[in-house]
């Protein structure tokens, strides 16, 4: 009788073990998902990161960013790194990408590297989260694991962006929604939004506010009139060909901290996206909230990174692992 009962629950065990295997290995992400397959993954994109961003620090803003804009545009399946193909312009040449995304190179750096160790084993989508992660690190000392096991998409589309990537000159509400699209709640997109603390934005992405910003305010109300001016010392008028860059973040252009928070207190928020989190009572109360608590900031924006990493992920036998991130195989 005993023998049996154990037999019993053993079979019961074993195949409540297989069905989990089969439902769930192949849909979800796993930290260390390499451990085994390629050991050094992850230890070769933090020496490419370090590189990259010890020569120059907006590397660190750049890969974020990218990680950012991969996971809005059909999932974090690296498809914001195909080039285009004759007649089929990629995610890349977006408006919101093109001319500003940047440190393709670095992403390219890694894979090759890590292509001479295990060949055809770790893919694109999961070497920019890992970049985007060792870029938080290095620039805000913000740390914390990436669940790994994504696959890297077959299609990559400029009209995609449209939608999918929020513009500059969205209020509170519209980003709300943006967000909410993505499975993102408003906390997670103000605290998001504090990667703002580091990188620049071209001037062209906010001199709306400005010149002649509406039929009845020449500039930018919300905008603090004295950094109004200084910005015009640098920024030309809308439809000029020059297009400069400016920091996002006055305070700590360089350092991944909540001082953005503080920035837009300030009303020096570079973009109108930025400063509009001031405007609606439930973003501001967070916004004020991150700007008192750093590490509470830090926490949240740690986890709100994994969770973006989920979006739309390819996984199991879905997609495939590029060999040259540029080009699908
Ligand atoms: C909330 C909606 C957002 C909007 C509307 C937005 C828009 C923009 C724009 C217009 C720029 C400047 C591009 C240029 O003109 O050069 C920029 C830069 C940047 N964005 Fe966002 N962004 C948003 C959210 C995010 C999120 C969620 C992240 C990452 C988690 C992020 C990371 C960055 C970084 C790091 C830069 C600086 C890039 C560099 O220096 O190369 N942004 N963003
Ligand atoms: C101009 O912008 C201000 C501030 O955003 C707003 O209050 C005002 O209604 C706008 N005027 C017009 C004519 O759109």
């Amino acid at each position: 009788m005993q023998t049996l009962n154990s037999s019993c629950l053993c079979f019961t065990t074993f195949f409540l073990a297989m069905f989990l295997t089969i439902s769930f290995s192949s849909a979800t992400l796993k930290v260390g998902f390499y451990q085994s397959s390629c050991p050094s993954a992850e230890a070769a994109v933090r020496k490419a990161v370090d590189k990259a961003v010890s020569r120059n620090p907006g590397m660190a803003a750049a890969l974020i960013r990218m990680h950012f804009h991969d996971c809005f545009v059909r999932g974090c399946d690296a498809s914001v790194l195909l080039d285009s193909t004759p007649g089929r312009p990629s995610e890349k040449e977006h408006p919101a990408n093109n001319p500003s995304l940047r440190g393709f190179e670095v992403i390219d750096q890694a894979k090759a590297e890590i292509e001479a160790q295990c060949p055809r084993t770790v893919s694109c989508a999961d070497i920019l989260a890992f970049a985007a992660r060792d870029s938080a690190y290095k620039v805000g000392g913000i740390k914390y694991a990436v669940p790994s096991g994504r696959r890297d998409g077959r299609v990559s589309l400029r009209d995609e962006g449209f939608g999918n990537l929020p513009p500059p000159i969205f209020n509170a509400k519209q980003l709300e929604d943006n967000f909410a699209r993505k499975g993102l709640n408003l906390d997670e997109m103000v605290t998001l939004s504090g990667a703002h603390s580091i990188g620049v934005s071209h001037c062209s992405s906010f001199s709306n506010r400005l010149y002649s910003f509406n039929a009845t305010h020449l500039q930018d109300p919300s905008l603090d009139p004295e950094f109004a001016r200084q910005l015009r010392k640098r920024c030309p008028a809308p439809g000029s060909s020059r297009d400069p860059t400016v920091p996002l973040d006055v305070l700590s252009p360089h350092r991944l901290d909540n001082k953005y928070y503080e920035v837009l207190k300030n009303r020096h928020g570079l973009l109108t996206s930025d400063q509009t989190l001031l405007s609606s009572r439930a973003t501001a109360k967070i916004v004020r909230e991150n700007a008192r608590h750093g590490k509470a900031w830090a926490k949240k924006f740690a986890a709100a990174m994994v969770k973006m990493g989920y979006i739309d992920v390819l996984t199991g036998s879905k997609g495939e692992i590029r060999k040259n991130c540029r080009v699908v195989n």
